[in-house]
């Protein structure tokens, strides 16, 4: 039956979604599937069963697309999608809350303060130490993200991530590396290790710049390569998480793992990390994208 890509939206993260989307569209129809491009932003979701989809492959990112609110849609019209549902979706959404259910589940995340602007910035800088990492709670690809290195510099941090959202999260510095994990129903794919030649990992070196080095297989002997995994799955099970999905994580120096957030909808763009760790298990995109589709439910 015909297939609709999701792709486009409304979120500050349109333009990747349209990489990642484009991808998908043309990796299912070398596959022979009926998939065709639809945009929320340029149609009314009602299309999509007046159009006869029978399936949605989701390539939104952000509100509107990765957050619940598409996926209920989708729900209450029967019609199956790709991802988590509409909880794990709306919780994943919010970086803020997820660190809240895996500090309850035991599960390790850097320490994390809110921002309001009432907040003593002051305080929060002696608590954290720098540098300290500010972000919008329900923003993806590092939009709105600060590394803030010098003293003084948490206010205008927290007034650059409050444009995009009202919840804005500081959080202490981890200096081992950014990590991340893969999830494909329920198995974890190999770790990557992300090394951008950037400050941090931010949303040129995501998607436009070719200095990013990733390692993947990421270089942990086998014992902590497994641990890892097994971590990323049971922080994916907390949130509710199903079908695919991915976990980034950063590293401190003594060797353990702090859980930064999952990626309910991630990227498939041409530089993005789920379709780079399934090739190094041999898995081409055009794989991947069929595995993706295949696991699609309501
Ligand atoms: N939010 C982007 C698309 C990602 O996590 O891959
Ligand atoms: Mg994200």
């Amino acid at each position: 039956g015909k297939v609709a890509v999701l792709m486009g939206g409304t979120s500050s993260e349109r333009e990747v979604s349209l990489m990642s989307g484009n991808g998908v569209l043309a990796a299912l129809r070398s596959r022979g599937v009926d998939a065709h491009a639809f945009d929320p932003a340029e149609k009314p979701l009602e299309a999509l069963k007046a159009e006869g989809f029978e399936r949605a492959f989701i390539a939104l990112h952000g509100p509107f697309g990765e957050d619940g609110t598409l996926q209920g849609v989708l729900d209450s019209m029967k019609l199956p999608y790709t991802g988590p549902g509409v909880m794990a979706s709306a919780i994943c959404m919010d970086k803020w809350r997820t660190k809240l259910l895996w500090k309850g589940a035991e599960l390790p995340v850097p320490e994390f303060v809110l921002l309001d602007a009432n907040s003593d910035f002051d305080a929060v800088e002696a608590q954290l130490g720098l540098p300290i990492f500010v972000k919008p709670a329900t923003e993806g690809s590092s939009i709105g993200v600060t590394k803030v290195k010098a003293h003084g510099g948490l206010r205008a941090a927290w007034a650059e991530a409050a444009r995009y959202d009202k919840l804005v999260i500081a959080e202490r510095f981890i200096g081992g590396g950014e990590y991340t994990c893969g999830i494909i129903g329920d198995r974890a794919l190999p770790t990557i290790k992300i090394e951008p030649a950037t400050e941090f990992y931010d949303y040129q070196a995501k998607y436009f710049r070719d200095d990013t080095v990733y390692r993947c297989p990421a270089g942990f002997d086998a014992q902590t390569e497994a641990r890892l995994r097994e971590l990323c799955l049971a922080a994916f099970r907390v949130v509710g998480g199903r079908g695919w999905g991915r976990v980034d994580f950063l590293m401190d120096e003594a060797g353990e793992p702090y859980l930064l957030e999952v990626n309910t909808s991630p990227g498939m763009t041409s530089h993005s990390l789920v379709p780079m760790a399934a090739r190094a298990e041999g898995m081409s995109y055009e794989d991947l994208c069929v595995a993706i589709l295949e696991m699609a439910h309501v």
